[in-house]
């Protein structure tokens, strides 16, 4: 799709396209804005690059979007609370989000998405996968399709935000206020593009509501192996001055951590969402 110089050319089968013709350090005129929302609720992520943004003109560019959501338990860029650094040293093993997952879907009213925008990028490796959750619904039966409409996923953040885990202390911190518990429906519409996306992910997704663990574990790991398969993901390579934007309504993604012994470091600004129901 092209207006004026705009142009949005999807990169994924299932999701992902990357937006050029825009200055982001500049506020977007009102047609530009509509522009990458509209390719957002589309494509589930949208990628800019070669950009040169200020810590400021990242947090004015995300409020275009909504209220900036202040990460409770990521450290963040010095003086700027509102930027949560996404960092590995060379020295540390783990990474953050190095598995499939659905940001801040644990909140009754989970975030929109993140702006992460790439400061220092290793010479190869630390790509970050998406998966369409558009994509894995529609691939459902509609049997399946019938089971899932009337449930609702059990998310929660203590498991992960809530306990030590590894080099990530010191990244990661303020274990007492992982203390959300939600439930969505595991079908949600999406409220921008009107799609059915599954919302459950292996992140955060605890269980089924009014069902136990054991009873909801086989049927979120048929689930999770899914809406995993290759064809529903696309591989982003990051460069330095790349901006990934994803929409956590629409997509998963997975942080991959192959580049052991070299730094990896990304400011990610989240916004706020709306209730799924
Ligand atoms: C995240 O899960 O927010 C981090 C993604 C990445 O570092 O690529």
């Amino acid at each position: 799709m092209r207006s004026n110089t705009i142009d949005v050319r999807p990169l994924g089968s299932a999701v992902g396209a990357e937006i050029s013709g825009l200055d982001l350090a500049e506020p977007l005129a009102p047609p530009a804005l509509a522009t990458v929302k509209d390719a957002l609720a589309e494509h589930g992520v949208v990628f800019f690059r070669n950009l040169s943004l200020t810590e400021n003109q990242h947090i004015a560019l995300a409020r275009q979007f909504g209220e900036i959501n202040v990460n409770r338990f990521f450290g963040h860029a010095e003086g700027y609370p509102e930027i949560a650094l996404v960092v590995k040293e060379p020295n540390q093993t783990k990474n953050i989000g190095g598995g499939w997952h659905t940001d801040h879907s644990y909140d009754e009213i989970p975030a929109l998405g993140s702006m992460l925008y790439a400061r220092e990028i290793p010479p190869r490796g630390g790509d970050t996968l998406f998966a369409s959750m558009y994509a894995a619904y529609d691939a459902l039966s509609d049997g399946l399709k019938r089971t899932l409409d009337g449930l609702r996923g059990v998310h929660s953040s203590r498991h992960v935000f809530g306990v030590k885990r590894g080099d990530l202390e010191g990244r990661i911190g303020n274990y007492d206020a992982a203390t959300q518990d939600a439930t969505h429906p595991v079908v949600i519409t999406h409220p921008e593009s009107g799609k059915k996306a599954l919302y459950v992910n292996p992140g955060f997704t605890v269980g089924f509501d009014g069902w136990t663990a054991d009873e909801s574990r086989p049927l979120l790991e048929y689930l999770y192996k899914h809406a995993a398969r290759p064809e529903f993901t696309y591989r982003f390579q990051w460069r330095e001055g790349s901006l990934a934007f994803w929409d956590n309504r629409a997509t998963w993604h997975y942080a991959l951590n192959d580049y052991q012994g070299e730094r990896r470091l990304l400011h990610r600004i989240t916004i706020d969402g709306c209730s799924l129901g």
